[in-house]
């Protein structure tokens, strides 16, 4: 090796000098035997080596398909990626993963869904380490090593390389999950928006809709990048019009899609300010508060999640968002007057299920009440925090979510996010999941969402 591996100043640097220019060969993989920057489906894989090449390449139960290699930013600590990789590995039905940012070299390998840590070392003693790494994941050592697809436990279903959806991710029905509290400030949208953004990564078509006057999800996803009135363009298509009617603005006309927020990006419903003026006239017609199911049921197979954003309200626009989901979860920073305001949430809860119910709809399911913001004080946490959650259980009887989203400051980093355009800066908000690839303070937010993701996929199998 003619460079120092724990020298490199960048992902891009990793991935050319590092991975492509020095550890492929040495691994035996010529030019025509891997791929940088592959799309997969919804997944973006930064190398794909295969011991085996055909053409055109399909993964499938006979995939040839046999490593793929992540680089991250010398910045970046490897721990937050192990899931990403785990899932990529499970998703492909492949057996071997390298993590690398230079400094730090792993090679996993996936069994029976777990992924396990087979090899690790610094940067610098990957050169004096190469036959062991070859006789693991060198093409020769592959090609006479029986696929993960071979054995008995795997089921494969075919996935070609197109820049479509995957179909193996498919299943079933489309979610509606709420995103509910009639406390404003206590984390709805930041939950709403990076949750979307999270299942968009696993591959899941995502809707977003959002139903708060405030419009601040519709700006997170970055669709108020607009400085001057007239230049508005979500004011005469928004969610608003499409409860206004049971026909016109279907789900097709008023979607868009998010702008620099993610990458996938998602789907996007979004809000405007003019839907204050709009909830009077709303209101006093019955219909429209079923619009917005029957618009969704014409949009079942293309969608895995809906998720809505409400307002901090139990106005006419929380009612739509509540009777139209199946499932809720009311983020809550547990303190008094957010859990006070728990026992108004439960009423507003039944009283959408009673609608449902003379709709002929299950009831909207209650996933559960969301820790969000919560201080990361250590004395808080040992003291304070598990009464305010014991409290929850036991005075407002409601469940609690496993998962808990800190108070940190990359997640209103992310939102607040700004890029150069001329002379001034212009708003470019992102996910906490796009914003953790160029900050690392973002990796820990980054999990604990990736964790209430898992968690939310569970409970609403
Ligand atoms: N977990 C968190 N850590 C730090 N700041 C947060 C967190 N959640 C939300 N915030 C910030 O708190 C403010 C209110 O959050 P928001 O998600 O808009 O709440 P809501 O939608 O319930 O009104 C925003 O400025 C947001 O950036
Ligand atoms: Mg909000």
């Amino acid at each position: 090796m003619d460079f120092d591996p724990e020298q490199l100043r960048n992902e891009s640097e990793v991935e050319s000098k590092l991975i492509a220019q020095f550890l492929l060969p040495a691994l035996g993989y010529g030019p025509n035997d891997w791929h940088q920057e592959v799309a997969l489906g919804n997944i973006r894989l930064d190398f794909l080596a295969f011991a085996i090449q055909h053409q055109p390449f399909v993964i499938d139960g006979e995939s040839p398909l046999s490593l793929t290699i992540e680089a991250k930013s010398p910045r970046k600590s490897l721990d937050g990626f192990e899931r990403r990789l785990q899932q990529y590995l499970s998703l492909l039905h492949a057996r071997y993963g390298v993590l690398t940012n230079g400094r730090d070299f792993r090679i996993y390998c996936l069994q029976d869904r777990d992924l396990i840590l087979i090899f690790r070392c610094t940067g610098r003693e990957i050169a004096g380490k190469l036959a062991t790494i070859r006789s693991t994941i060198g093409r020769e050592a592959l090609r006479n090593r029986p696929h993960l697809s071979e054995e008995p436990t795997a089921v494969a279903p075919a996935i070609a390389i197109n820049p479509q959806p995957s179909n193996q991710l498919r299943d079933k029905t489309m979610k509606i999950i709420a995103i509910y509290h009639n406390k404003g400030g206590v984390g709805k949208t930041t939950v709403t928006i990076n949750l979307a953004a999270g299942l968009r990564n696993l591959g899941h078509r995502v809707l977003l809709i959002d139903l708060d006057s405030q419009a601040n999800s519709t700006f997170a996803a970055g669709l108020v990048k607009f400085q001057f009135e007239e230049d508005d363009d979500l004011k005469d298509c928004n969610v608003s019009h499409m409860l206004a009617s049971r026909d016109e603005y279907p789900i097709e006309q008023v979607v868009r899609q998010s702008q620099g927020f993610n990458s996938p990006e998602i789907d996007v419903i979004p809000s405007h300010i003019n839907l204050i003026e709009k909830q009077y006239k709303l209101d006093s017609i019955a219909a429209s508060r079923s619009r917005l199911l029957g618009k969704l049921r014409r949009v079942t197979d293309r969608y895995d999640y809906v998720i809505i954003d409400t307002p901090p309200s139990r106005n006419f626009y929380a009612q739509v968002g509540v009777i139209s989901s199946q499932y809720l979860i009311i983020p809550s920073d547990l303190k008094p007057f957010a859990n006070q305001g728990l026992s108004n949430v439960s009423s507003f809860l039944q009283e959408a299920n009673e609608y449902r119910e003379d709709k002929n709809l299950a009831p909207c399911k209650l996933l559960g009440v969301l820790p969000s913001k919560i201080a990361t004080n250590a004395r808080f946490l040992k003291s304070t925090f598990p009464k305010q959650k014991a409290a929850i259980a036991n005075i407002h009887h409601l469940p609690l979510l496993d998962s808990i989203i800190y108070e940190r400051i990359a997640l209103s980093k992310s939102l607040n996010n700004t890029e150069e355009d001329g002379d001034c800066d212009i708003p470019a908000p992102q996910s906490i999941f796009e914003f953790a690839k160029s900050d690392v303070s973002a990796n820990s937010s980054a999990s604990e969402f990736e964790a209430l993701i898992h968690e939310v996929v569970k409970k609403t199998q």
